[in-house]
């Protein structure tokens, strides 16, 4: 039996382009402009799934959705908006529609979704009250220009299980996007699982990705899951992927090429369903200029791009930020504040480099150090004063000193980590930092040449071939 698909939209080009695409895929159509008269539609028994707009003259297609679930819970039901905010995409979800396209669709995508609605098994009903509440917790805040078109973005992925490679600064939110694409996304009833490669000890990151056998190496004394397998049908949220070492790169891309993989000291493929999502803080381009990260594993992970900006490029999200922060503090029980308009303008001016973690840590430290209740400029302006006091910003026209540099990245290092303190480990990080470029360079400005690269460094040859090993700085001879 054909199936047929009712069409709502108040556009009538939409829907003649609609109309022709599905007939041409041998669907029969419905087509109007109203809701009312989808309703009517949807009410008589007609239809076998249903692709509506949201803003339409008489109703919200939105609010159509639940009504529809209610008489009709196996017809699928497609929102289409060009209001792409997460806040569309998210409440379609929630209102139990399918699937979410935002505007403008590629017609491909759309009978791909049709195809899929119609295969689908019918799915639970939700109730109206489990829909609301978790309307209320809409986990990204801000409207600026820059965090729409993250939304698009979001809200297009949702319906995919395309990878994701998120990058942004320090606290500027790449984790809570990585939650919201689980969460929001076909995955959802499924676990979300995390790993953070700078807080893993080098060595042990395969083992922590893929398991290990028992007696693998020293010390794994039981047969241990990796992340992978945990992850199985749902996602994997491969954080600080830039910070990940060589040979674990390379076995990374077999597996994400083969789709499967073998634990360490195993030895029969595990084959297991993964939606992966990358973050890291750092240029990835650059490192792999450095030799640092893979250029064929970036192309891999790098399907969909999601670039989170700095704070101060959105300072117009700043009040709102700051408002949602004010009010969680208050239901951790902390004491209710406002801004006043002094105290926000001043929040907009500064520069952020711990992006929005740093405005939360500073609203929870207001709420806990100030008695009063209205916040005013001066207290925003002390508090600020202390972070950007010792900080010399590089004055213009005169070059920034090394010395300099380094205390404006660790500044912003340390102001990024919750309530400004790294994870354990941070001195050995900082100087292998530091040590890798400075290598690395040496080795470049002699053309490979160890010997002399350990003599301008001043350093034993011993010393520079262990230190090229333990940093893997890879080994380019014969360059002249
Ligand atoms: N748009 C936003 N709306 C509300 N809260 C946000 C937003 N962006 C970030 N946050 C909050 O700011 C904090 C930092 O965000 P998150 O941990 O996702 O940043 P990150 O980019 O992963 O940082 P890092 O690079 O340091 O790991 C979290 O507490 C998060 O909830
Ligand atoms: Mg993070």
């Amino acid at each position: 039996m054909t199936a047929t698909i009712l069409v709502a939209d108040d556009d009538r080009s939409i829907r003649t382009v609609l109309g022709q695409a599905l007939t041409r895929s041998g669907y029969q159509v419905r087509t109007t402009g109203t809701a009312a008269t989808l309703w009517r539609w949807v009410e008589d028994g007609e239809g076998d799934l249903v692709i509506t707009d949201v803003v339409m003259p008489d109703e919200n297609g939105l609010d159509l959705v639940p009504r529809i679930r209610r008489v009709r819970p196996d017809l699928r039901v497609v929102v289409m908006s060009a209001q792409s905010t997460l806040t569309t995409a998210v409440k379609a979800t929630q209102r139990g529609a399918f699937e979410y396209l935002p505007k403008p669709f590629d017609l491909n995508e759309l009978l791909a979704v049709v195809g899929r609605a119609l295969a689908a098994p019918p799915a639970p009903a939700e109730t109206p009250e489990q829909a609301e509440a978790e309307e209320e917790k809409l986990p990204l805040v801000g409207r600026s220009a820059a965090m729409q078109e993250i939304y698009r973005t979001v809200a297009r992925v949702t319906a995919t299980d395309l990878t994701v490679m998120i990058t942004g600064e320090s606290g500027t939110g790449k984790e809570l996007v990585a939650r919201a694409l689980h969460d929001y996304g076909a995955r959802r009833a499924g676990p979300f699982v995390a790993i953070n490669m700078a807080a893993i000890p080098r060595e042990l990151i395969e083992s922590e990705l893929f398991g290990h056998e028992r007696g693998a190496f020293t010390g794994a004394l039981n047969r241990s899951q990796g992340r992978f397998e945990q992850a199985n049908g749902g996602t994997l949220f491969l954080d600080e992927i830039g910070d990940m070492p060589p040979e674990a790169q390379t076995r990374l891309l077999r597996v994400l090429q083969e789709g499967e993989f073998t634990s360490v000291g195993g030895r029969t493929p595990v084959r297991v369903n993964v939606r992966i999502v990358a973050a890291t803080h750092r240029d990835l381009r650059a490192l792999i200029r450095q030799g640092l990260f893979r250029e064929d594993l970036f192309y891999r992970l790098n399907v969909v791009p999601i670039r989170l900006p700095p704070l101060r490029e959105r300072e117009e999200d700043i009040p709102a930020l700051a408002r949602h922060f004010l009010s969680a503090n208050r239901q951790k029980g902390l004491p209710a504040k406002i801004l006043d308009a002094g105290a926000v303008e001043r929040l907009k001016a500064y520069r952020w480099p711990g992006n929005v973690r740093e405005l939360e840590n500073l609203m929870r430290r207001l709420a806990a150090l100030y008695p009063q209740e209205t916040i005013g400029e001066e207290v925003i302006a002390a508090e600020l004063a202390e972070t950007v006091a010792g900080e010399p910003e590089p004055v213009a026209g005169e070059p920034e000193t090394l010395a300099q540099a380094v205390e404006r990245h660790l500044r912003a290092y340390f102001a990024g980590h919750k309530d400004g303190l790294p994870s354990p480990g941070v001195h050995d990080r900082i100087i292998q930092e530091i040590e890798r470029p400075l290598i690395q360079l040496t080795l470049t400005a002699t053309r490979g040449n160890q010997i002399r690269a350990a003599h301008v460094l001043g350093l034993n040859r011993n010393t520079l071939r262990k230190k090229i090993r333990e940093l893997e700085i890879p080994v380019v001879r014969g360059l002249g």
